[in-house]
């Protein structure tokens, strides 16, 4: 939770629709987020879980409904967007690392060009959220000489280093080989526990169970359940909830 334990959501999206031509991507989607919250988002694959992240940060518009962040309707250009993107960390299955610039380098960028923070006091936060995700020793190399997991971490400690209100996250560990999911998973589940506001969307059902407060699963644009991670795993209530989950969980 913030620390002036605001009580408001911080996200509230009521009616969102969004369309790519004909396509009906987003269907009447209410969903709030409370600070200090961690939702996953599940479903099936063109159900609508990206376009769905990717609309709180506003990298994709809206054709109808409001989002309201943290008090007020989503910017739509300019400086308010600016300020936005930088209070809405985004975290994505391919890293999208600067690969000529070094490890400290990709996590003082934004500091210092967005936030206009010194150079070496953002060298100092660089150090210590590297330290957090357990690769301080990498500062200085280039994202290729790092292994997946790795590299992910670089991407989590480069979200924190703009003091995000929230982080989003698309399918962090499912670009990573399986034996580097954990050390990222580890991460994200402190991060929880250190009351960040978490969107996740993935199909990790252990990290939900473990960190989740809430479960949103998604098909066809809609929210067809929201639940805790506890009913949810036991007992969905929908047909297509219970058909999903036995596709993944025997996987
Ligand atoms: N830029 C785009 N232009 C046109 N159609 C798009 C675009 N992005 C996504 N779509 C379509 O919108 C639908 C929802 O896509 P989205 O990527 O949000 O699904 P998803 O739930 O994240 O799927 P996955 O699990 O495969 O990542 C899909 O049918 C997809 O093909
Ligand atoms: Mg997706």
């Amino acid at each position: 939770m913030t620390d002036n334990g605001d009580a408001t959501p911080l996200v509230q999206m009521e009616g969102v629709n969004k369309h790519y031509g004909a396509l009906h991507v987003l269907k009447d989607i209410n969903l709030t987020v409370s600070r200090g919250e961690v939702l996953v988002v599940i479903g099936p694959s063109g159900g609508g879980k990206s376009t769905l992240c990717r609309t709180i940060n506003r990298l994709e518009t809206i054709d109808g409904g409001t989002i309201v962040f943290d008090g007020r309707e989503l910017p739509a250009e300019g400086k308010a967007l600016a300020a936005l993107r930088s209070e809405v960390g985004m975290v994505f299955q391919s890293f999208n690392l600067f690969a000529h610039k070094t490890i400290r380098e990709n996590v003082t960028l934004g500091p210092t060009r967005v936030r206009k923070i010194a150079k070496d006091q953002a060298d100092k936060r660089a150090m210590e959220l590297l330290e957090r995700v357990g690769i301080a020793s990498q500062a200085d190399k280039y994202p290729a000489q790092l292994s997946g997991g790795q590299q992910q971490r670089v991407a989590i400690a480069r979200a924190l280093a703009m003091d995000p209100k929230m982080i989003l996250f698309d399918e962090p560990t499912s670009a990573l080989d399986p034996e580097m999911v954990q050390e990222v998973l580890d991460v994200m589940i402190g991060l929880a526990r250190d009351g960040m506001t978490m969107v996740v969307v993935t199909h990790e059902m252990g990290f939900a169970r473990r960190a989740a407060n809430r479960v949103v699963f998604m098909a066809d644009g809609q929210i067809v359940e929201e639940s805790t991670p506890d009913e949810f795993f036991t007992n969905p209530s929908t047909d297509r909830a219970k058909d999903f989950l036995s596709k993944i969980l025997t996987h």
